[in-house]
């Protein structure tokens, strides 16, 4: 009742002409915000979860009114989703949770990113004629990364949650065991992967009828199997699923599959905290995610370039603001593909990168009339000693605890293989190493020797959990699906924010673009007008309208005492939950 009161109250203030509503805001008590746009974001006071799909944004949501900090409502909606949102959340992927906590105003980095099981080789997907076995890397045994999920979910509400784990897990056991009713959008998610589905058995039996069809929307869909997973891990943490009874039937799939996951790579794995990557851009701090993902350090890249230039002057999604953001996008994308990997394996001179000096000498690169081709664009010189689906959702609590965390299976629906009687699908996480240096991954990325498959390694992700802060307090918590993507689709919608004064709806919805530097194309959402096109085709950009969109974010501004919650209306299902 109190968000309808106060969404009512701020959609009159809107409608008020900006120079009366400007007038109030500095005579009245009460904050006024004046969205000036026609898009809304939706507003709370206490508590938001915004995500992909309402059951598991809800779940979150109750956690908080029960008087769960924002780890616990993570920890929930990350397992709830893992029933209700098939296509990407999960426990048999992995993914990263970039955590702001209040009490110690510090901001900590949970890396529970799959690794490459011991018996991996580079060459694993190679075939006789040294090139990559697609189906072998994309939709078979071999496709799985040792799972990351449950060690991350149950680390982050060991260490920083306050309700107990049971009680957490409590609302997805439910939802699994007894059912919900199939929505729209999972029924499209599940239409878009059923033949794939169809050719595994378990798979199959999990996700379509005794008829081998899709279910209809409003079948009450109920997963018995998965119920049963989430009750060991409720009861025994980690060890309910790295060692036990899930674990076995882990193990067993894959040497029945010929698969390399073994029992001793399921009990070592371990997620990790790491340091997120910092930077500035003006007035704002922007903190991200750290290696063996790329997202933190290009998104900072990226903004270090953009911030020699007066982007306002140019105008928002202009020829010119396009054009140089695109060039920086280049340089970055070249630089991942020599730079970036698992740290642990490879140094990755993430100082160097995201260095002031170094954009300063990037800049200089970019010439403002055109666009240079990316056959011209090589990773630049750092000073160096040594040598299709992921999910998003953020979180914020009345104590000011704040969590932004993304995890997937990799591909919509993973391997599309499932573990009999877990209920659980396997990811094809595998496919994110550099199966063959130097060729394109399937997200066209190409990157190099340092992110070969090696045993034990995490492959180099793009996942992009992000934070930007205000005046010291957190102020933007966002993140995306999309692969290469996501980095971009990030970046832009912090840059609205910072650059554009947008609010978060507006700073969500507006059309994205994106260059990965190889291949050399400029992709563009509709919405950009056929002049400016022009004008980037004239600039020598290889424009290409994209026949889909870019990205999907979850995002919470924190402005003024409100939450401000923005779910992209780019794909069905998104919610925003708020109290
Ligand atoms: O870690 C990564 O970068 C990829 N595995 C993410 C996959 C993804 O976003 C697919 N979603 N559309």
């Amino acid at each position: 009742m109190k968000l309808t009161r106060h969404l009512i109250i701020l959609l009159g203030i809107c409608l008020l002409p900006a120079s009366f509503a400007r007038a109030q805001e500095s005579a009245a008590e009460t904050p006024i915000i004046d969205f000036g746009s026609r898009f809304l974001p939706a507003v709370a006071r206490q508590g938001m979860v915004v995500g992909p799909e309402r059951l598991a944004a809800e779940i979150g949501l109750d956690m908080l009114r029960r008087g769960g900090n924002a780890v616990d409502a993570a920890v929930a909606t990350g397992f709830a989703l893992a029933v209700s949102y098939p296509r990407a959340g999960n426990l048999g992927g992995g993914g990263f949770m970039l955590v702001h906590l209040a009490e110690d105003n510090r901001q900590t980095l949970i890396d529970y990113r799959e690794t490459a099981p011991a018996a991996a080789t580079c060459d694993l997907f190679l075939n006789d004629e040294g090139e990559v076995d697609q189906q072998r890397a994309y939709f078979s045994h071999k496709s799985a990364g040792v799972p990351g999920t449950v060690a991350g979910l149950v680390l982050a509400q060991e260490r920083y949650g306050t309700l107990p784990l049971s009680e957490v897990m409590a609302p997805a056991i439910a939802l699994a065991r007894d059912g919900f009713e199939i929505s729209f959008a999972l029924n499209q998610e599940i239409a878009a992967r059923a033949e794939r589905l169809a050719l595994n058995a378990e798979a199959r039996k999990l996700f379509l009828d005794a008829e081998g069809r899709v279910p209809e929307v409003g079948t009450v869909w109920q997963q018995p199997d998965l119920a049963q997973t989430l009750q060991q891990i409720a009861k025994q943490g980690r060890d309910g699923f790295y060692t036990g009874d899930v674990a076995e039937r882990i193990v067993a799939e894959m040497q029945a599959g010929d698969g390399l996951i073994s029992a001793a790579d399921l009990a070592g794995y371990q997620a990790i905290e790491r340091e997120p990557v910092r930077g500035r851009f003006r007035d704002f701090e922007v903190i991200s995610t750290p290696p063996p993902s790329s997202g933190g350090i290009h998104i900072l890249q990226i903004l270090n370039i953009l911030e020699g230039y007066d982007l306002q002057a140019m105008g928002h999604n202009s020829a010119a603001y396009i054009h140089h953001l695109a060039e920086a996008m280049k340089l970055a994308y070249a630089d991942r593909s020599r730079y970036l990997a698992d740290p642990d394996f490879e140094p990755v001179p993430v100082a160097d990168l995201i260095d002031k000096a170094y954009a300063e000498r990037q800049r200089a690169l970019i010439k403002p009339g055109r666009a240079t081709p990316s056959s011209e664009v090589a990773p630049g010189e750092v000073l160096v000693d040594a040598s299709h689906d992921t999910t998003h959702y953020t979180v914020a609590d009345r104590f000011g605890n704040v969590v932004s965390n993304t995890y997937t299976l990799n591909f919509s629906f993973g391997s599309h293989i499932a573990v009999p009687g877990t209920g659980m699908l396997l990811n094809n996480e595998m496919a994110d190493f550099a199966a063959n240096p130097g060729q394109p991954n399937p997200f066209g990325l190409v990157e190099g020797e340092a992110n070969s498959i090696e045993g034990g390694k995490r492959p180099l992700s793009s996942m992009s959990p992000t934070m930007v802060f205000r005046d010291g307090k957190p102020w933007l918590a966002t993140g995306s699906p999309g692969g290469s993507l996501i980095i971009t689709s990030v970046l832009q919608t912090i840059l609205n924010a910072m650059a554009f004064d947008m609010n978060i709806a507006t700073a969500a919805a507006e059309p994205r673009v994106h260059h990965q530097w190889l291949p050399d194309k400029l992709v563009v959402e509709q919405g950009i007008s056929p002049d400016t096109l022009e004008l980037l085709r004239a600039l020598g950009h290889n424009v290409d309208v994209a026949g889909r969109t870019l990205g999907r974010t979850q995002s919470i501004m924190l402005e003024r005492g409100y939450l401000l919650g923005a779910t992209d209306t780019r794909r069905p299902g998104g919610h925003v939950a708020g109290y």
